[in-house]
């Protein structure tokens, strides 16, 4: 019997028509006489009858039939009674009466059940994920990333990107995170790193003149997990030559705009995607990946609070520091003195020593501080649009523990209070970044994003002798959707005087730059074009788009917290043999398998 169509697809068309499905058994309901099985595909679920009216034999071979079963039967589509139509199904208006059943293969009963809503920790999951992306949810998210890799390689086609491969065996890229090394058998002691990113080799295949280049490619970086972070995802890599950052940002919009049409069916303008500087961001929101479905914003109060009755307030602005404040709106009633306490529990680790709150009421503010901040009622409520009903939370400390503070509460009481407004694609540019950052714990400047961003024209002079290169900003864009940070990309340097003098303000002599990457600045000295990029993360796109909040459940088979594989259980112990005979290295740890002669005993 050859496959007609997928189960789920059968719907009221296929009325009076003959079809012949496989797939798995979702549930029997067994009446005796009548069977009903849930036939489950990629596509969906459909509704089987066996009777002994239609067939003695099939249903025979019904009643043998369990959950997780494979089948394969074939039958007559029907419409269902007006009573038994079930609206919310795709195919919930027909069933297929059964004439013809075989059972495939037989399933052992499964640890959970394959339906969406399921209790069971994400370590069973993923050790049975093969049984977990059963389930149709995880069918859903798989099926729509690859709708979004299908909508880039059209885009990216038709607009003359090509579609080129760089190596996974490569050298150390400095994108800032470990590396995983991999060691070379051939030369013992010596390591490749799995690409952090295809940076280098993308500003070389625009040096070769391909001009457009494009890449769905995996990148690797060893750090701490989180929901957004595998230790390997996916980019949607491009890079362009002779194109400036209004140029680029625009066909990037064009592009997304396509994957999210495509993939998710939903319609936007990325003409209208809100462009920020980056020191306007983190003024109004206290971080550089903005959720802008959020109405309330950070408002600084350092002018009110220099004059204020509160002495942290006017200590704070006394020392230099930032006081700000944000509007939680009818926050009063929800928030209770303890969940207020956990806030500033929980702020701590912003470095933030405390969170000042007040309730607007018709009588004044309300709460702990509130007789400090009461003189000023009509100037902080004024500034900050408080109505009587809202919650206002201020910190005071230093700009960045203040910003980083204010951007949790910000965030979290919007979702607390379901203040997000989710009809909304939360889409932002956010341009203009410093071109370094100050690493505190070893004092010394880093490239923000990488060593070859083009600095900003007209901040070429801070290289000059004399002035400061840190002061400088860089021509670099970053994607931002709902607040997270989809993509990074910048116009890089293709210049040899640029680049040295960047090298320099990084603390890199001229040996040490040519053994990090020398090719590149060999290759710059051969014609290199003017050249930009960006790369979108195309595992947090796809959590997204699929409305989920870890990039695990978009990931077929990803990493557990803890960096392994539940299910194949890597990383794995490996043999003295490897370590020491074939790649030459000294290892303390072997596999337990590795004792001499244990299969001859
Ligand atoms: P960047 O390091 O910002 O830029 O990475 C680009 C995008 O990749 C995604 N991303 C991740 N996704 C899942 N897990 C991770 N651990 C992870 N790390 C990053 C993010 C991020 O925006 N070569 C530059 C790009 C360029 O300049 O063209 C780069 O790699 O969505
Ligand atoms: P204290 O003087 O430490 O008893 O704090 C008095 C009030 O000010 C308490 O409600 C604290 O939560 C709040 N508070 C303390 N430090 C800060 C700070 N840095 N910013 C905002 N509020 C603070």
């Amino acid at each position: 019997m050859k496959r007609t169509t997928y189960a789920g697809l059968v719907d009221e068309s296929f009325v009076g028509k003959d079809v012949v499905l496989k797939g798995w058994v979702q549930k029997r309901r067994d009446l005796g006489a009548l069977i009903f099985i849930s036939l489950r595909d990629r596509e969906g679920i459909v509704q089987l009858v066996f009777s002994e009216e239609f067939s003695v034999d099939a249903l025979a071979v019904a009643d043998q039939m369990r959950s997780e079963y494979v089948v394969e039967i074939q039958g007559t589509v029907k419409a269902r009674d007006a009573k038994t139509i079930n609206a919310d199904m795709k195919t919930g208006k027909i069933e297929v009466e059964v004439h013809n059943a075989k059972i495939l293969a037989e399933a052992k009963t499964t640890p959970f059940d394959i339906e969406d809503e399921i209790s069971v920790s994400d370590e069973l999951r993923l050790k049975y994920r093969y049984l977990d992306l059963r389930r149709p949810v995880m069918q859903r998210n798989i099926l729509m990333r690859s709708k979004i890799t299908k909508a880039t390689h059209d885009f990216l086609d038709e607009e003359g990107f090509v579609d080129i491969e760089t190596p996974y065996l490569a050298k150390s890229t400095p994108e800032g995170a470990r590396d995983y090394l991999v060691p070379s058998r051939v030369y013992p002691g010596s390591f490749y790193a799995l690409p952090q990113s295809p940076q280098l080799f993308k500003q070389l295949l625009m040096g070769a003149g391909f001009d457009r280049y494009y890449q769905v490619a995996r990148a690797f970086r060893d750090e701490d997990l989180r929901g957004d972070r595998q230790p390997e995802f996916t980019q949607l890599d491009v890079e362009m030559s002779f194109m400036d950052q209004d140029e680029i940002r625009e066909l990037v919009g064009r592009w997304v705009a396509r994957i999210m049409q495509d993939a998710a069916g939903v319609t936007v303008d990325p003409a209208a995607f809100p462009v920020l500087e980056w020191a306007e961001a983190m003024e109004r929101f206290g971080t550089d990946k903005p959720d802008l479905r959020i109405a309330y914003e950070l408002v600084d109060l350092n002018e009110l609070a220099a004059k204020s009755e509160f002495g942290v307030f006017s200590s704070t602005v006394a020392n230099g520091g930032a006081v700000k404040g944000i509007t939680v709106p009818g926050g009063a009633e929800h928030y209770s003195r303890k969940d207020l306490d956990k806030y500033t529990q929980y702020i701590e680790r912003f470095g933030a020593k405390g969170i000042a709150w007040v309730k607007v009421t018709e009588e004044g503010f309300n709460g702990p501080v509130a007789k400090f901040l009461n003189a000023q009622f009509a100037e902080i409520t004024a500034a900050m649009d408080a109505k009587v009903g809202d919650l206002l939370l201020f910190v005071a400390a230093k700009a960045d523990v203040v910003a980083g503070s204010l951007d949790y509460l910000r965030r979290d009481t919007a979702k607390t209070l379901g203040l997000i407004d989710e009809s909304k694609w939360g889409f932002a540019w956010i341009i203009n970044w410093p071109l370094f950052e100050h690493q505190e714990e070893e004092d010394r400047w880093i490239a923000a994003h990488h060593p070859f961003t083009m600095p900003n024209e007209e901040d070429l002079h801070f290289f000059n002798e004399g002035e400061d290169p840190h002061q400088a900003h860089a021509q670099s864009y970053d994607l931002v959707l709902n607040g997270y940070e989809l993509g990074s990309g910048s116009i890089r340097i293709h210049t040899m005087d640029i680049q040295e003098k960047m090298l320099k303000a990084l603390g890199f002599t001229a040996e040490s730059a040519h053994e990090a990457f020398g090719f590149l600045l060999d290759a710059m000295e051969f014609g290199f074009p003017p050249l930009g990029g960006i790369a979108l993360g195309l595992d947090r796109l796809a959590m997204i788009l699929a409305g989920q909040d870890n990039i695990r459940e978009v990931i077929a088979f990803p990493k557990n917290s803890k960096a392994s594989e539940p299910m194949t259980e890597a990383p794995q112990p490996v043999s003295k043999q490897q370590i020491e005979v074939d790649l030459g290295l000294k290892a303390p740890v072997y596999a337990e398998n590795d004792q001499p002669n244990m299969a001859e005993e």
